[in-house]
């Protein structure tokens, strides 16, 4: 079989390397992919959002399947693009992706199916003093979220009425995210432990896969502001089997047919992101497809082919499929550029991957690199992801720690605490 995947972050590096495994599949094609994605497969110089040339590209090669990692292609419509084609692709057309484009969409969705999740109200960008009211009346901590896609910063947790305000205004007034901000969820703060449950849809069915957690903000300790994510663990302890039972029953299942019944079937990956809170789960927010890095974590567990996995959800055949995962346990250090996630320098020269690799059971996967004169270099905020696979957690975090510290650039941060939560428990 050939395959195309659709990204070139540790996500896709992540997929490819999955996918890499399968005896079915022969050749693997990436768009853009990366260097590390590079010595997997065929990287291609077609962007994500060039939907047109990933189209033409798939029929001149004869693609079977196409798996597409980032969200913005499929708020774009690319599913529905190839399948008007008649090709295969993996991910959910572009309505079912509204659950992760439109947080207003999908805040109304979870309101209209009774699916648990934090008080809000929507306001359009003409309504900013209607929105003040509301903060003023709900108090603080509040949480402001544009409602369109702000690569992961569009949202803010405010902690007082003025933050929450100064918010508001720089979203409707001075437009800082664009026209992701022509509406704006003012929402409640929920107070909880997160855990990210990624799960497979076809359309009627859905199969969770193992349970994680992701690391968003850019210090150890939780603090300093909120970044795509510092480093993920498998499995999250937090999901004792009671509460999984009560996520698949209360937002899982729910979500998934709900959908189905406004027309929306969704197909694909449907990352739950989840907040534990003491009157139970309730959704954070919802994803179109993998996490990153959760995928970094969740996929080395994976024992099942992950094209039989695509091809079982893209055929609507879940109801007949079981999918084995391995007891082991996985984490990821995510190895960012020095000032990232506010402004930081391209270009450092990375050295140290293939040592640490060596420790065995050791993946490093590339995020924000680039090949320049022949040398591998930094070229993005989240660089590598180092992942750890062990017989434990404390065994995985210190092979992963270890790894990371063979590895250098100038300015590289990571941070040191990843998986202490499910320690302190
Ligand atoms: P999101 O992009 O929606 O995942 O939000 C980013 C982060 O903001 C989440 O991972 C949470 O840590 C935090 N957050 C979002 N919504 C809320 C909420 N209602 N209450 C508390 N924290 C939140
Ligand atoms: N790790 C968070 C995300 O993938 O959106």
């Amino acid at each position: 079989m050939k395959v195309l995947v659709v990204g070139g972050g540790g996500r896709e590096h992540g997929i490819v390397w999955a996918l890499k495994k399968s005896p079915k599949v022969n050749k693997i094609f990436c768009a853009p992919g990366n260097p590390g994605i590079g010595e997997l497969a065929e990287c291609l110089d077609i962007k994500v959002d060039n939907i047109s040339g990933l189209l033409d590209f798939a029929k001149k090669e004869k693609i079977d399947i196409t798996v597409v990692g980032p969200e913005l292609p499929l708020s774009m419509g690319i599913v529905d693009t190839f399948e008007a084609a008649g090709l295969k692709i993996f991910g959910p057309s572009r309505e079912a992706a509204l659950l992760e484009a439109s947080k207003s969409f999908a805040k109304e969705f979870m309101r209209k199916f009774s699916i648990p999740t934090a008080k809000y109200e929507i306001f359009y960008e003409t309504e900013k003093d209607e929105a003040i009211k509301y903060i003023e009346k709900e108090g603080a901590p509040i949480v402001i979220k544009a409602d369109g896609l702000a690569a992961g910063k569009g949202v803010i947790v405010a902690m007082t009425k003025a933050e929450a305000i100064t918010a508001v205004k720089e979203i409707m007034e001075s437009k800082v995210f664009g026209s992701a901000g022509k509406k704006v969820v003012v929402e409640e703060f929920l107070e909880g432990e997160e855990l990210t449950l990624l799960c497979f849809v076809d359309g009627m069915t859905a199969i969770p896969m193992v349970s994680s957690q992701d690391h968003k903000r850019v210090f150890d300790g939780d603090q300093g502001p909120n970044t795509g994510g510092m480093g993920a663990y498998s499995p999250a302890p937090v999901l004792i089997k009671p509460l999984e039972n009560d996520i698949i029953n209360k937002i899982l299942y729910p979500t998934v047919l709900g959908m189905h019944s406004i027309g929306k079937a969704y197909k694909g990956v449907l990352y739950l992101g989840i907040i534990v809170t003491k009157a139970g789960p309730k959704v954070i927010e919802y994803n179109a497809r993998f996490g990153d890095p959760e995928t970094q974590v969740v996929l080395p567990r994976l024992k099942t082919d992950l094209i039989d996995i695509i091809i079982a959800t893209i055929e609507g055949k879940l109801d007949t499929f079981t999918i084995e995962w391995e007891s082991k346990t996985a984490v990821c250090v995510v190895m960012a550029s020095g000032g990232y996630p506010g402004k930081y320098k391209n270009g450092e020269v990375i050295t140290g991957i293939k040592n640490a690799e060596k420790l065995g059971d050791v993946t490093v996967f590339h995020a924000g690199t680039e090949l320049r004169d022949g040398k591998l270099v930094t070229n993005g905020g989240r660089v590598l992801g180092i992942t750890a696979t062990g017989p434990d957690l404390r065994k995985a975090v210190d092979k992963a720690y270890r790894a990371v510290s063979l590895i250098n650039f100038k300015g590289a941060q990571h941070r040191k605490d990843i998986a202490n939560r499910a320690f302190n428990r």
